[in-house]
């Protein structure tokens, strides 16, 4: 997995060595300090660029430059320091207007995205992060600064053959001059690990289904033997023995066969039970025979965002070696309309023994789900379950691109995802469940429907889910708002977000974690 930027760190006393050396003619570089309220830097970006301090005051008069958060202020050509190009970045301080608040350490991600567009792809640059207000743990600000500006480098482009002058320059260069150099470089090694698992992530959610059949994600998906995580894989003979019958039935009207991949990081104690993560891969969702209506049903290429944030996460868990034990499952189908295609009506036997009444083949992602969820209790007996799916239009309703919902049989792994949610800014809602909406998908001819009717479709897609869950600690997120279709932020440009990545791994770090 390659990242569009890279980073070097180094000491304030080394950055300031290396702007003791002429610039390079062929690579000009550009120089990056962070100013809040009335121009005020850091003491050693002050020092930095003193001889330049009457031009950063009429450039800053002339452009009415106050320092505000996510403002900049670009100098070509600066006076007496030995760059192309000075860029002040506004990081706020000391008011109580929203941009104006001192920079917290939750900002370094954002702070390192801004950063990271500001410099400019294919551009060389020298950023002395140090600002007006020192962070507590500098370091831990640095990863996650450098975090920030890999995931805003992402870019999803392999298919596009025509490129920009300045798109073919490569990769950003970043000597990143922080106070704790030494601390700093470990931990901003192993943001990039986490940059690499998310735009994995990103880059699945991305890729269209012409490519993405369910047996390519398992192959990709099975790249990960390389950082040590066992990958088995069932073919639809496999899943068929099992019992699978309500995945195999979403994917019969597909030519590209159904797969399930079974990811495990045994980094934890031998006898410890695992923490299973499952994720909804549907590479493709026409509806089947409750076809789609076609505006946006392109879209439908990213309702494996969920198989994807798993394969995300367990690359983060691998990568950094976690000391815990960590199975991620994908239900890999593709759901299309054919003459073998199931229709409204079929009743399809679960793994687990219950029997489905399949009332609208686009209510397809449970059904997927519901066998997975029972292989994955059945085989590693997990000490707690946490789905990612992008399960229902309705989540879109309800929350909007802001927070994904969480619905759960227990409280202690939702305030887990919350708290996780609060920390990476990958946010979590919790919704009620309850046997008043359970009763609503009983059905008429067969154990459950796939469907619950008009009212709190989020929430009869969860009640579902939860039939097949039995009594182990299981939470269930429905991303269909998150992992896809996402809005521009200062770390992502990107349609598929690789929203969960960090949230799973958060979760295991501060809760599973021997
Ligand atoms: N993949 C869709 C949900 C979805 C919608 C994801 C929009 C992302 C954006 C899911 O399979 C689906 O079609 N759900 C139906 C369920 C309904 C038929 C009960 C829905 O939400 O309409
Ligand atoms: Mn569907
Ligand atoms: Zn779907």
């Amino acid at each position: 997995m390659s990242l569009n930027a890279k980073f070097e760190v180094l000491s304030f006393d080394d950055a300031e060595a290396a702007l003791g050396a002429p610039e390079d003619a062929a690579r000009p570089r550009t120089l990056v300090v962070f100013a809040g309220k009335e121009l005020a830097l850091g003491a050693r970006a002050k020092a930095v660029v003193k001889d330049a301090q009457g031009q950063i005051e009429r450039a800053a008069a002339a452009a009415k430059f106050k320092g505000k958060a996510g403002s900049s202020l670009e100098i070509l050509a600066p006076a007496g320091l030995a760059v192309s190009r000075l860029l002040v970045i506004g990081v706020g301080a000391g008011g109580s207007d929203e941009a104006d608040k001192p920079v917290k350490f939750e900002d370094y991600l954002g702070l390192g995205g801004q950063t990271a567009a500001k410099i400019g792809t294919g551009a060389s640059a020298i950023v002395l992060l140090d600002l007006p207000e020192a962070p507590a743990e500098p370091a831990e600000a640095a990863a996650q600064f450098a975090l920030g500006g890999w995931l805003r480098a992402y870019k999803f482009d392999q298919y596009k053959t025509k490129k920009k002058d300045d798109e073919k320059d490569g990769p950003i260069e970043v000597k990143l001059a922080v106070a704790d150099a030494d601390s700093a470089r470990a931990l901003v090694s192993g943001a990039g690990q986490t940059a690499e698992a998310v735009v994995l992530a990103r880059t699945l959610v991305n890729e269209p289904a012409n490519v993405l059949s369910p047996a390519e994600f398992a192959r990709r998906a099975s790249e990960l033997m390389k950082l040590g995580v066992e990958v088995e894989i069932l073919d639809e003979k496999a899943m068929a023995e099992l019992g699978m019958r309500a995945l195999l039935g979403v994917g019969q009207g597909s030519e590209n066969e159904s797969r399930l991949v079974v990811l495990r990081w045994n980094g934890g104690a031998p006898d410890a039970a695992p923490i299973a993560f499952v994720g909804k891969g549907v590479v493709f969702d026409t509806g089947g025979i409750s076809i789609k209506p076609s505006a946006s049903m392109e879209d439908m290429k990213g309702d494996m965002a969920g198989a994807a944030a798993v394969t995300g996460a367990l690359y983060a868990i691998a990568a950094r070696k976690a000391k815990a034990n960590v199975v991620g499952v994908l239900g890999l189908v593709e759901n299309m309309p054919d003459g073998k295609a199931q229709r409204p009506g079929d009743i399809v036997r679960s793994m687990s023994g219950q029997t489905i009444e399949v009332i609208n083949t686009d209510a397809e992602g449970r059904l997927v789900l519901a066998d997975a969820l029972t292989y994955v209790i059945e085989k590693h007996k997990p000490a707690a379950i946490v789905d990612l799916a992008t399960l229902t239009g309705a989540i879109l309703v309800a929350l909007g691109q802001e927070y994904g919902g969480l619905f759960s049989n227990n409280d202690e792994l939702s305030e887990r995802l919350t708290k996780a949610g609060t920390a990476t800014g990958e946010k979590l809602w919790r919704f009620p469940m309850g046997p008043a909406y359970d009763k609503l998908v009983d059905s008429k001819f067969a154990d459950m429907k796939n469907t619950g009717g008009r009212h709190a479709g989020s929430i009869t897609a969860a009640q579902f889910l939860q039939r097949f869950v039995g009594k182990t600690p299981w939470a269930h997120l429905d991303i269909a708002g998150t992992g896809m279709g996402s809005p521009a932020s200062d770390i992502n440009q990107s349609w598929g977000s690789g929203w969960g990545v960090r949230l799973l791994d958060r979760l295991v770090k501060d809760n599973y974690e021997a």
